[in-house]
């Protein structure tokens, strides 16, 4: 691959969820980043990856640490999602955002996530301008009321039309009804 251009083009059209990193900085506040790379590795052990740039403030608070957590984001996130996703600006996650009842000792969880992930670090792995990290997981926490994913696609965080209905809607307004 040559072109960068290109490059970013392909992948506007790759849909993915929206994850949050979530980790405690230095004075014990709870921080989160928000990240798209993150996937399943494997079930047995059960375990993810995720990319983490290594200019990112995350890079070093979370390998240092050696331990985080993985909140999938509902449609209702968007804007932490955006918080915590924009260089230079501050990830604290917010009170309001979080779960009352979740374990002190872990990594932060927030109320309306889909379901969060508690990881130890197992692995790290270099590669250009990113970080892999190879995530254990401890334990899964499910939220046991259903909401839809924050999706990233075409640049922008939202909940993705099926294209089933984009294609009804087309014809219901070629057919003028
Ligand atoms: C939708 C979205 C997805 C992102 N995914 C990643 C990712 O997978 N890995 C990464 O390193 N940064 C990712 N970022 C960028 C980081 O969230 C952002 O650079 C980081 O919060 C900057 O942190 P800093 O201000 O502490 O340097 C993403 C940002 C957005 C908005």
């Amino acid at each position: 691959m040559s072109d960068p251009e290109l490059f970013r083009q392909a992948f506007r059209r790759h849909a993915t969820t929206v994850a949050l990193l979530t980790y405690r900085n230095d004075d014990g506040a709870p921080v989160g980043m928000t990240a798209t790379s993150m996937c399943s590795l494997s079930a047995d052990p059960p375990s993810l990856l995720a990319c983490i740039n290594r200019e990112t403030r995350a890079h070093p608070e979370i390998l240092g640490k050696g331990a985080f957590g993985v909140d999938l984001l509902a449609i209702s996130q968007r804007s932490i999602a955006y918080q915590c996703g924009t260089p230079g600006r501050d990830k604290l996650i917010r009170p309001a955002w979080l779960a009352r009842d979740a374990p002190a000792d872990g990594s932060p969880r927030l109320a309306q996530s889909l379901a969060h992930l508690e990881c130890t670090i197992d692995g790290s792995y270099d590669a250009y301008s990113h970080t892999i990290i190879v995530g254990l997981i401890r334990s899964v926490w499910l939220n046991p009321v259903e909401a839809p994913p924050l999706l990233y696609h075409g640049g922008v965080c939202g909940q993705r039309v099926p294209a089933a209905g984009r294609v009804e809607r087309f014809h219901w307004e070629i057919g003028g009804e």
